[in-house]
């Protein structure tokens, strides 16, 4: 079969990897794809959101199965236009990807099904939002409706704070239509955890689970980013929990779609803050995370183009999955300046070194070929996955790896997975 994986990160790269080791995958494409992704497969030039362009190349090209990385081809109705053509698509329709798109359906949903989740509130007006806040308690956490890149979430820890981050977005339009309109919610206390289930309409099955690194800087410090680093298994979800999370998060979550007539196919990830009075859902993803696909990927036994397919078709309460009982780490490589403004175009060295070590795979994100060298191209540039027999090995592993590698500007937190690192590997 010939696959199409749709984007240009990590994430992307992860998954061209893993789904070219099934023995039915054929040829794999990738668009516009990576440096990293040249090697499994081929590059096409065409960017993720192109979605006719996209469309007319899989027909063309006769693919079998298109997956989608990231979520605005999937909020602008890629699964539906190639459900409409014919093609085989793995990624939910524009009213499920919903959930990610829109933080207000998403909060409702929640709110009509009992999920347990923040306290918030909705606004289109300044001045229903100002008095929203003249009654909170602080710090309270102020969010764009819309998508908008990882960075619609505002901590504002006093009234004049708020009102600044309320007015950015309504009066100022910081991020344009994706903030017209904002949620107000309740500042939870906990630990984070990226969740990862395969959906298909009815059935679903958990991937295995990861934590991520949000901020730019050891100890959590610097702005946000789209992800530093991650581990897997995560350190914080332990089996009652998981019982915790399927009667009081997904179960409720797959019935309440049901009810409202969307059927959801896809990759589901919800974000949850571990707090002390269990899980809440801090938001759902619809796609798979990035970097959390560079730590699970690599832990997968089972054949994922077999599984994006049985979710496709409704036949995923047949399938078992197994994994490597190992512990990953991913250590992500950004550009100097990075999540503000950066340089790109550095020559990468030692890429070959590092690749080369034990259960050690280097996942390609912002990088191109130039005139036979592999350039930086973007802000996150590569994420240096490892595998050990505990959380410390894969993350001694990983580091070595990392020490290999250097580009001018290049920064990368040493600190991740150092939290897990005592922890002992149990379950997934
Ligand atoms: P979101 O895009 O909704 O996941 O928000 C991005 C990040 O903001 C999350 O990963 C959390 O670190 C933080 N965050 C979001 N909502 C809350 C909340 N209600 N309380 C505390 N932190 C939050
Ligand atoms: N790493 C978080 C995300 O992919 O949204």
């Amino acid at each position: 079969m010939k696959i199409l994986v749709v984007g240009s990160g990590g994430r992307e790269h992860a998954l061209a990897w893993k789904l070219k080791q099934s023995s039915r995958a054929d040829r794999i494409f990738c668009a516009p794809g990576n440096a990293g992704t040249a090697e499994v497969g081929e590059n096409v030039m065409i960017p993720a959101n192109d979605l006719p362009a996209l469309a007319h190349f899989a027909k063309e090209n006769q693919i079998g199965l298109t997956v989608i990385g990231p979520d605005d081809p999937l909020a602008a109705g890629i699964a539906d236009l190639f459900e409409a053509e014919g093609l085989r698509v793995f990624g939910p329709a524009r009213s499920a990807a919903r959930l990610e798109s829109s933080k207000i359906f998403a909060k409702e949903l929640m709110r009509k099904n009992k999920i347990p989740t923040a306290r918030g509130a909705a606004f289109s007006k300044r001045e229903a939002a100002f008095a929203f806040v003249e009654e909170s308690r602080f710090p309270l956490v102020i969010k764009a409706d819309g998508l908008a890149l990882g960075k619609g979430v505002i901590i504002a820890q006093d009234a004049a704070e708020a009102r600044v981050a309320i007015d950015s977005m309504l009066t100022k339009r910081r991020f344009g239509d994706a903030g017209t309109r904002l949620l107000i919610e309740e500042c939870l206390a906990g630990s984070e955890c990226s969740l990862h289930a395969l959906v298909d309409g009815k059935n679903y099955r958990m991937l295995a689970t990861a934590r991520d690194h949000k901020r730019a800087f050891d100890g959590d410090t610097g702005p946000n980013t789209g992800g530093m680093g991650a581990f897997s298994p995560a350190n914080n979800f332990g089996t009652e929990l998981r019982a915790q999370f399927d009667r009081e998060v997904m179960r409720p979550l797959l019935n309440g779609l049901n009810e409202d007539g969307v059927i959801f196919r896809g990759l589901l990830f919800p974000g949850l803050m571990v707090t002390g009075d269990g899980p809440r859902v801090l938001e759902f993803n619809c796609r798979f995370g990035d970097p959390e696909t560079q730590v699970i990927l690599p832990r997968l036994k089972s054949d994922l183009l077999e599984l994006l397919e049985a979710t496709i078709d409704g036949t995923l309460d047949r399938r078992v999955i197994e994994w490597d009982e190992r512990a990953a780490v991913t250590v992500v490589l950004a550009s100097g300046g990075y999540p503000d403004k950066y340089d790109i175009g550095k020559p990468i060295h030692g890429l070959e070194l590092s690749a080369s070590a034990k259960d050690v795979h280097v996942f390609h994100a912002g990088t191109r070929k130039k005139n036979g060298t592999v350039i930086t191209a973007g802000g996150r540039v590569l994420a240096v996955t490892a595998l050990g027999e505990s959380v410390a090995t894969a993350r001694a592993r990983a580091y070595e790896a990392v020490s290999q590698i250097d580009f001018e500007g290049c920064h990368y937190r040493r600190d991740i997975a150092l939290g897990a690192v005592a922890a002992k590997v149990v379950g997934h």
